[in-house]
């Protein structure tokens, strides 16, 4: 089958299209044909060479895909050998650019009713982080206020509707004017511009003082006292991503003061019996929410699959808004 591999660390000219060996599923897993990849902040760092694959994974990146399930594992169970010809999409910690990927059956969801499936593509690794951290993590309550940094993005995009949909008022963060639009469109009760407005302030403004319960976080060192400042009593700020670096000084007397957690995670390192149960609870919880209208498909822009380097390039100027995907 066709694949990408990096050739190096560097730019998108390091993606290189090459011959590789098919997958072959084992027992309990899946060969998918792909028909839709999603690109993620991941496949970037994993590119300049900040983010490995973790051990055991494959070289090939990207997180997710959307395809029809083409074999199935000898010895598999009969649930798994009855996805054989479904559309589904798959939650991998590696391998998704490509023609076809092998994966745990469990790590693998139908694609929602009334989804495109190049579209689905773009789902399942936003839902399982937003799900797995503002439900599981940081038990988010319906009336409660959370702040979600950067609103727009892919990861931004599914947490405003996510919130709305829960009952929670959502603050967000854009770099622009047009962007804070499209983050009041998906449910924000209001967007700061982080380039022109003093973030600790004006969610003061916002709150009345109180600040917000919990903060989503893409950024991470160069906010983490604002964060902190921020954050109402009992406060939780979700770590999930080091857009602004990793290394930062904090202010424990405040997090005493005021009763704070910090939660950091990441969805690609956890094991395999984590993975299953945060997709079967995605199932469970997100699924009727896209499929009632809740949550609205954020396709920005697909490429072809031979376009794969002009993707991430897209991808890394910042302008997209919701998800970048590959189309097979
Ligand atoms: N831990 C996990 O399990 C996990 C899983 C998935 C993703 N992530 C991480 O989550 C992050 C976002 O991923 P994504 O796919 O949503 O990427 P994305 O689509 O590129 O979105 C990035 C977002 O970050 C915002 N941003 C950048 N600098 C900012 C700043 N200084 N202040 C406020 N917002 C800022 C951007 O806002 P503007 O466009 O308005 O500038 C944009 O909305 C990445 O760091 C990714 O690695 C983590």
């Amino acid at each position: 089958m066709r694949a990408y591999l990096y050739n190096g660390a560097g730019g998108p000219e390091v993606l290189d299209l090459t011959e590789v060996p098919d997958p072959v599923p084992g027992a309990g897993e899946v060969l998918i044909e792909v028909a839709g990849v999603g690109l993620n902040r991941a496949d970037v760092m994993q590119r300049i060479g900040v983010y490995p694959p973790p051990k055991g994974v494959t070289n090939i990146p990207g997180l997710e895909v959307s395809g029809v399930v083409a074999a199935v594992g000898e010895g598999s169970d009969a649930w798994v050998q009855e996805l054989k010809g479904k559309q589904v999409v798959a939650l991998l910690a590696g391998g998704a650019y490509a023609e076809k990927v092998s994966v745990d059956a469990r790590h693998v969801l139908p694609v929602p009713a009334g989804v495109d499936l190049v579209d689905a593509a773009g789902l399942i690794e936003v839902a399982a982080t937003v799900h797995s951290n503002l439900r599981g993590e940081a038990k988010v309550a319906p009336r409660e206020t959370v702040l979600v940094h950067g609103g727009t993005g892919g990861i931004g995009t599914f947490a405003l509707q996510y919130l709305s949909a829960l009952g929670a008022t959502a603050l967000t963060t854009v770099g622009n004017a047009e962007k804070a639009q499209l983050a009041e469109q998906l449910g924000a009760a209001h967007a700061i511009n982080y380039r022109e407005e003093d973030l600790v302030s004006r969610v003061k403004e916002l709150t009345d003082g109180r600040g917000v319960d919990v903060i989503f976080d893409v950024v991470g060192a160069k906010y983490l006292q604002a964060n902190l400042k921020s954050l109402a009593p009992d406060g939780r700020l979700v770590i999930i991503g080091l857009m602004g670096g990793r290394k930062a000084e904090a202010d424990l007397g405040l997090m005493l003061a005021k009763r704070l957690r910090i939660i950091a995670t990441t969805l690609r390192s956890r094991g395999a019996d984590a993975k299953a149960e945060i997709v079967r609870g995605v199932g469970e919880e997100i699924w009727p929410l896209i499929e009632n209208g809740q949550i609205s498909i954020q396709t920005n822009k697909v490429f072809g699959f031979d376009e794969a380097r002009a993707a991430q390039e897209y991808f890394d100027s910042g302008e997209h808004t919701g998800k970048v995907l590959l189309r097979l």
